[in-house]
């Protein structure tokens, strides 16, 4: 269905109480929850590996969604399908392989996401289109949270929603989404809304209500 998801970042999240982080938002309306992963070599910031995935796992309802900011992919894929990851995603620009890396996902039983970074055009992503279940849209340079929305993305959506036609392919966006850009990209023709700093802001998981009015604002 192409109803708008919100998928919570937990890299904005206390590190320290991801567990209750994670139901506090899902118990506020999370749609998803979006698990980022970061190597300190593909992205100049480190975040966790699949053993903190699997340690959240339970604390998760519904999709956990993994964004793999790393290279190589393949040889850590195992580790995040065993985690219990539901999307994992991976970057075009990771290595030269992408195809090679949607099937091992799949075959492991996982949805298969391929993320596109802001200077990588829609075009990369054509011969996947019927090998996938998500397209990430970044709409920041991946490594932190917190930064600018990148406007010329929009654009990218709009191209992406025109090549994917009627594939049960969604379009997810990474990056400055809030209350202003939300509307933006959703009429672009995005449905899964990553949003960090814009969901954690102001609230912690004791006192949850924070993170409800934000999500509703977004
Ligand atoms: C960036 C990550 C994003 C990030 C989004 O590398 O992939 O998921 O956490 O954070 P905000 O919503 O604060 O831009
Ligand atoms: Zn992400």
């Amino acid at each position: 269905d192409r109803s708008i998801k919100i998928a919570p970042s937990i890299l904005a999240a206390d590190f320290a109480n991801f567990g209750a982080e994670c139901a506090a938002v899902e118990g506020q309306g999370a749609d998803w929850i979006h698990v980022d992963v970061m190597d300190g070599h593909f992205v100049p910031n480190i975040s966790f590996g699949a053993a903190t995935c699997a340690a959240i796992r339970p604390h998760i309802k519904g999709v956990m969604d993994v964004h793999l900011m790393i290279s190589p992919v393949d040889p850590f894929l195992d580790g995040f399908i065993a985690a219990g990851a539901d999307v994992i995603t991976a970057h075009v620009e990771a290595g030269p392989h992408i195809h090679r890396t949607v099937q091992a996902i799949r075959a492991g039983g996982v949805r298969a996401g391929v993320a596109l970074n802001p200077g990588t055009p829609a075009e990369a992503v054509r011969g996947l289109l019927d090998e996938i279940d998500l397209v990430c849209v970044m709409t920041v340079n991946p490594g932190f949270g917190g930064q600018a929305f990148i406007e010329s993305q929009v654009t990218k959506i709009q191209q992406l929603r025109e090549m994917i036609g009627d594939r049960p392919v969604h379009i997810e966006v990474d990056g400055g989404v809030d209350a202003r850009t939300a509307p933006l990209v959703a009429a672009a023709g995005a449905d899964v809304l990553v949003a960090g700093s814009a969901v954690f802001r102001g609230g912690t998981a004791a006192a949850p209500e924070v993170y409800g009015e934000n999500i509703r604002r977004i």
